[in-house]
């Protein structure tokens, strides 16, 4: 594996996070930002993406692609676009995600199962397979799937979200098998995170939401980036086909979010 050195001499390293134009994307994105990197970052609404990009620094350290992360021709243009620009992808941070229903898992449309694992999963494999063949293949890399808790036990209501992440962080785990030695692929499993996606489980009940976790509070986008930022570092360079459970201690009394 290409491993840039560290401190001053340190290369400047460049990856691409998908859906980043807000939330744990975007805070990721401002976390490898912070330490130097450059990156490529990606979401469906140009205009978001476009202001996302000028919050998060200047061209030479981010520009947006925009478009569905399942879509072949969008993933592609993002990868030209990262060797374009920066010349390298360093890593792959697959941040996208959908939870379009709630519902018991029979009465959720098949329709909606299948347009939940091409968002969730497939697209993750695609993209890991574009920025391999197109730069880590030869060169080396790391990959983190954005997975869940959702994707480590059963929940009411949220079935098909959770299959499609439990079968993303068995997918970590064999792609890290497969890739070894040059590329490490690792998971991170977020409990609830106050973004969007999840404002409906405390909007308007955040302390009492907080509260039922030890550590006494929900999670906040930049504790999943931290966690990324380390999976990606040479800190980790020992660390492949893992999942860091970031759930306030969640787990340890018997809830998994
Ligand atoms: N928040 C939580 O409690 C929590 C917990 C566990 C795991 N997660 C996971 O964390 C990841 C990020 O979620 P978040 O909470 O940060 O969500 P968020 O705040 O709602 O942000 C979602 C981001 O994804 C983009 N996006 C949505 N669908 C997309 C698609 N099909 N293609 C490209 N971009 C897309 C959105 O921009 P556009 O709408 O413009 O596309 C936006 O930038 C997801 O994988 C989610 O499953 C979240």
């Amino acid at each position: 594996m290409t491993e840039p050195g560290s401190g001053s001499d340190r290369v400047a390293r460049a990856g691409i996070i998908t859906a980043a134009s807000r939330g744990i994307g975007q805070a990721i994105a401002a976390a490898l930002i912070a330490r130097g990197d450059r990156v490529v970052i990606t979401g469906r609404d140009p205009q978001r993406l476009a202001a996302a990009v000028a919050e998060l620094g200047s061209p030479e350290q981010v520009i947006g692609v925009p478009g569905k992360a399942h879509d072949d021709e969008h993933q592609q243009r993002a990868v030209t676009a990262a060797l374009t620009t920066f010349g390298r992808i360093d890593y792959l941070v697959n941040n996208v995600g959908a939870n379009p229903v709630f519902a018991p898992l029979l009465e959720v449309p098949t329709e909606a199962i299948r347009k939940i694992m091409e968002i969730n999963l497939i697209s993750a494999l695609a993209w890991t397979r574009r920025v391999h063949q197109a730069w880590q293949g030869e060169h080396g890399g790391s990959v983190v799937n954005v997975a869940s808790v959702a994707g480590l036990a059963p929940a009411a209501g949220i079935g098909a979200y959770g299959i499609s992440k439990a079968a993303l962080l068995h997918l970590t785990r064999q792609l890290a098998l497969e890739l070894a030695p040059t590329v490490r692929v690792n998971a991170v499993a977020p409990a609830v995170v106050k973004t969007r996606f999840a404002e409906a489980l405390y909007s308007g009940r955040e302390e009492e939401a907080g509260a039922a976790y030890p550590l006494g509070r929900l999670g906040e986008p930049t504790d999943v980036a931290a966690a990324v930022a380390y999976l990606l570092s040479d800190e980790a360079a020992w660390v492949t086909g893992q999942t860091m459970v970031l759930d306030g201690g969640a787990g340890l009394a018997g809830r998994l979010g």
